[in-house]
């Protein structure tokens, strides 16, 4: 492949990935396509117990240290809302998160890195990471114990809210921690007519809902940040008889460990003791799902540093109470979670949303000069 080529090569990928969105845990087809463009250049994908997406490894003239790349690969079920020439074919489900951007990047990433593979200081792995969205793709790729020895980890997000050319990088948490709660109340069924004769579940959900406002209020530190949202709740089936349950749901998003804990043992005690109060039961489910991410101060700073030798501009950015997989490498692995520009438009999610190409050379510029000054940092 020819640099002038390049991006011309790296647009045309995009918009395949872009017309054939798939959900995650799959993305056979598209972890069938990374394979393809990579074999072609001759990079070797690990043989991994990986039922979608894939690890490829660049081995430089000494293998160590080992830093790692990483970009997801899955859609979202959003029907394409844009009029892009190459809008989603796969009805239903659209690239709304520009997961085909972080992908194609790190293929331009790895093309590039394959070219410049006898001098690297190291081995970069280059992780197409599946099921983002629903959060167990990180988990998949870590039980495959290829990451024991990487000594740096960088993943990359699209960011609608900045322009191509700026690239967005925090200390610390850059995303929440994302946990699901369900709360189950039961009271006493009874003729609406006798309310004396039952335990009215509804009049008891509006009651905890109201007293769960008060931990993010009263029990945290002004200036620590979290939130609980209920965000489905129902009972009863007609008007006119007092149903003997109810049933909500909702999220808790918190940015450190600490708060993460404390919260459930608050919600439980509030959900059970306010039941109690009016003679009723609750039980409160918890299901835990991502940890916050946890850039590390050291690496945002190289990775800050490499954006203005790349000529990119550092933007203000603030951290974001969405979730991302990314934070379960963080666990292990120092590393930074950052945002490049891909124009500003429509956010994620959104069914208008979609990536300027022009952000797409700049970033495997930015990836490779990334990888190859990490591993001459380390060493
Ligand atoms: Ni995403």
């Amino acid at each position: 492949m020819k640099h002038m080529n390049l991006e011309q090569h790296l647009i045309e990928i995009f918009q395949e990935f872009h017309q054939f969105p798939e959900l995650s845990n799959e993305e056979y087809e598209t972890t069938a396509r990374i394979r393809r463009i990579l074999e072609e250049a001759g990079i070797e994908i690990l043989e991994l117990p990986l039922k979608t997406g894939l690890v490829a490894r660049i081995e430089g003239k000494q293998k160590e240290p080992v830093i790692a790349l990483r970009c997801d690969i899955d859609a979202l079920p959003v029907c394409e809302e844009t009029e892009l020439s190459y809008k989603s074919k796969n009805a239903g489900k659209m690239h709304a998160c520009g997961h085909d951007f972080h992908t194609t990047a790190m293929i331009g990433t790895a093309l590039r890195l394959k070219e410049k593979q006898q001098d690297l200081n190291g081995t970069v792995k280059i992780l197409f990471q599946p099921a983002e969205e629903s959060s167990n793709g990180a988990v998949h790729i870590i039980n495959t114990d290829i990451l024991s020895d990487v000594k740096a980890i960088f993943g990359v997000h699209s960011a609608p809210d900045l322009a191509v050319g700026e690239v967005g990088i925090i200390v610390g948490p850059a995303t929440a921690s994302v946990d699901r709660f369900e709360i189950e109340v039961t009271g006493v069924g009874a003729h609406a007519a006798h309310p004396d004769l039952g335990i009215d579940p509804i009049v008891i959900s509006a009651h905890i809902i109201t007293a769960l406002q008060t931990i993010v209020s009263r029990n945290l530190d002004p200036f620590d940040t979290a939130l609980i949202s209920v965000t489905n709740l129902h009972s009863g089936s007609t008007w006119n008889v007092i149903p003997p349950t109810a049933y909500m749901e909702g999220t808790v998003r918190t940015l450190n460990a600490k708060t993460r804990e404390f919260i459930p043992s608050r919600m439980r005690c509030i959900a059970e003791q306010v039941a109690a109060a009016f003679g009723a039961k609750a039980k409160l489910n918890w299901h835990p799902s991502t940890p916050a991410t946890n850039n590390s101060k050291v690496w945002a700073e190289f990775a800050k540093q490499i954006a203005i030798e790349k000529s990119l501009q550092i933007a203000p950015y603030s951290v974001s109470l969405i979730g991302e997989d990314f934070a379960a490498y963080q666990e292990k692995i120092e590393g930074v979670f950052l945002f490049v520009g891909t124009g500003k438009n429509f956010p994620l999610h959104h069914p208008k949303f979609y990536v300027d190409t022009n952000a797409i050379i700049g970033s495997v510029e930015y990836f490779v000069h990334l990888a190859e000054q990490s591993m001459n940092r380390l060493a």
